[in-house]
């Protein structure tokens, strides 16, 4: 029992590294409210929010929640590792009221580590359709991302995409370029293979990507995108909300990089797109469980989602929401029918499996 959780916890602290150098490239605000003395604050007008996501929108949509409910929010930021662990060594007398991290797999950790409790909410529940959902209400989704194969638009037609599995084919031999394996966008991406082809068919597709490779992994998703345009290799492995966020950047190559790339949705005729979800969760100790279920009510809501994915390029949960009108060009897709708590159980098995294929 001893020895599973210590092999538990170092898969963790590996994933969770990797949470933190997911978000290494957006830009970090500047946290002022990110204090852990709340005593100045009457009890039940604050909610203490302990994320692992560190972007700009998350900040401004908690500076809009206190706007309208008068409920102060107080970011406490760390990995999702350093969270999870807090949480559980302070216990009862934890402050934290709400937990939010990218990575179902990670929110699945978080749960099965006891810092989380059910969400009742009739409303929250309207907000999320249960598959968005942890099967008891531990965490909600708020966001997802897609993880597709973006392309040459110059010299690759759609039609010769299909399937990450198709990846592997001789067409493709020194032109597909991915991030390492070191990376947890690409680890859940292999443990939801390794849960729906099984572990010996996704060897032999790691070893058949890693044959493919244009160049040893390098950089992260949007560096592959820019690989591509370069010329490096033709078709790349990256998350949909970068493409939204390079064509909106102050940067003209990176607006340049993402006007050549095709997106294309894998798996439509399968098993579908790989999805990563970022999700926020309801701590065991709650102090402020109302406001923090009123925070949950309002980003998971209709207004909150659309602030959050007009700015973020993710893809609300909530189906009332307007989604960003790039992303409505690319048209509705098939995603995997998976639980994510799949993710996390897979997770060793898969970044195993990516070492013995030689995939850096
Ligand atoms: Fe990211």
């Amino acid at each position: 029992m001893r020895q599973k959780y210590v092999a538990g916890f170092l898969t963790f602290m590996m994933m969770a590294v990797f949470v933190l150098s997911a978000c290494g490239t957006d830009k970090e605000k500047a946290n002022e409210k990110a204090v852990e003395n709340t005593g100045a604050t009457k009890k039940n007008q604050v909610v203490n929010v302990f994320t692992a996501r560190h972007y700009d929108i998350d900040f401004s949509m908690f500076d809009e929640f206190e706007k309208q409910t008068g409920i102060v929010v107080n970011e406490i930021k760390g990995t999702a590792e350093e969270l999870v662990e807090r949480m559980k060594r302070e216990g009862a007398s934890s402050e934290a009221d709400l937990f939010i991290t990218v990575d179902g797999g990670v929110l699945d950790y978080a749960k099965s580590n006891g810092v989380l409790q059910k969400i009742e909410s009739e409303v929250v529940n309207g907000n999320v359709p249960a598959k968005l959902r942890d099967k008891d209400n531990n965490w909600v989704g708020v966001a997802t991302r897609a993880r597709v194969i973006a392309y040459a638009k110059d010299r690759v037609k759609p039609e010769q995409l299909s399937t990450y599995e198709a990846l592997t084919e001789e067409q493709w031999k020194g032109k597909v370029l991915v991030r390492s394996s070191s990376n947890l966008y690409n680890q859940s991406l292999v443990a939801s293979l390794i849960a729906l082809n099984g572990e010996e068919q996704t060897q032999q597709w790691a070893n058949g990507m890693v044959a493919n490779f244009a160049r040893t992994p390098d950089g992260g998703d949007r560096d592959q995108a820019k690989a591509v345009v370069a010329g490096l290799g033709d078709v790349a492995i990256m998350n949909t909300y970068y493409v939204g966020q390079m064509l909106n950047s102050k940067d003209a190559e990176e607006v340049k990089v993402a006007q050549n790339i095709g997106i294309f949705f894998p798996n439509q005729e399968t098993t579908g797109a790989h999805l990563n979800i970022s999700g926020i969760g309801l701590a065991a100790h709650a102090k402020n469980k109302d406001n923090a279920i009123k925070l949950i009510e309002f980003m998971t809501g209709k207004e909150g989602q659309e602030m959050l994915t007009n700015a973020s390029f993710e893809f609300p949960v909530n189906e009332k929401a307007e989604v960003p009108a790039l992303l409505k060009e690319w048209g509705e897709f098939k995603t995997q029918e998976l639980d994510y708590a799949k993710l996390s159980e897979f997770n060793k098995k898969a970044t195993e499996l990516m070492n013995k294929a030689a995939w850096k």
